[in-house]
């Protein structure tokens, strides 16, 4: 039984609520851990070049693999997470689901749980409308998704940090200056454990 946490981020927000989703993931006996990142652009690369918040990133993260269409067709259940831009999933994970067409075709995705992840930002810079839109190709696919319920008490609160029921989320701040909440990873680890154990129902025992 797998379970793929796929993300793409470029300031590491969105990489520590993947890391905290592979801890819950790992959690579930008998589920086995894929974790990827997505292809960056060569036009983001040449931008960020001088960004050292961004190369020390990138040079962490240079060992993961990438990310390709049979990750996806072995994965049992999936992870999906993204930034926001716009108040959409970045162009580059966006690429990654476009090219799943031949997954589409033979129906390959059909029947498998996924969750989806983000960081905005700002409180309203579009947390739920990023995670709503990543679901929508989600679902062309026949994927089944996965949220958060509110018997997590990280759910319940009136601050200005992540957490919706749509799934997990975090605050970057304006110039990423902000980390992670420690309830914005204990709610991505609900998650990752969420889809894994949804994922071994549904899928059964491999
Ligand atoms: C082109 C662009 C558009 C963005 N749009 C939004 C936005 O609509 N709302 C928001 O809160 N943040 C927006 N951001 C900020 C990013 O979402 C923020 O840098 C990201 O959450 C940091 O995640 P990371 O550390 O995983 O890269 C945007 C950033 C860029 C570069």
């Amino acid at each position: 039984m797998k379970v793929l946490i796929v993300y793409y981020s470029l300031y590491g927000h969105t990489y520590q609520l993947a890391r905290a989703a592979e801890k819950g993931v790992a959690s579930v006996p008998g589920v086995e851990v894929v974790f990827r990142r997505v292809q960056e652009f060569d036009s983001v690369l040449q931008a960020t070049a001088q960004s050292q918040h961004a190369s020390q990133l990138r040079d962490q993260m240079k060992d993961i693999p990438i990310c390709t269409n049979n990750d996806l067709r072995q994965a049992d259940g999936v992870l999906f997470g993204s930034p926001t831009r716009y108040g959409n999933m970045t162009a580059q994970m966006k690429l990654l689901i476009d090219g799943t067409a031949d997954l589409w075709m033979k129906g390959e995705m059909e029947g498998k749980p996924a969750g989806v992840f983000t960081s905005t930002a700002t409180t309203h810079g579009g947390q739920e409308t990023t995670l709503l839109t990543m679901m929508v190709p989600l679902l062309h696919l026949g994927m089944l998704i996965v949220g958060l319920p509110y018997s997590l008490p990280q759910m319940i609160h009136t601050d200005g940090r992540g957490g919706t029921p749509y799934g997990a989320t975090s605050i970057a701040g304006p110039r990423g200056e902000l980390q992670p909440k420690p309830e914005d990873l204990q709610l991505a680890e609900a998650l990752g454990k969420r889809v894994a154990e949804i994922t071994q129902k549904v899928r059964g025992q491999k």
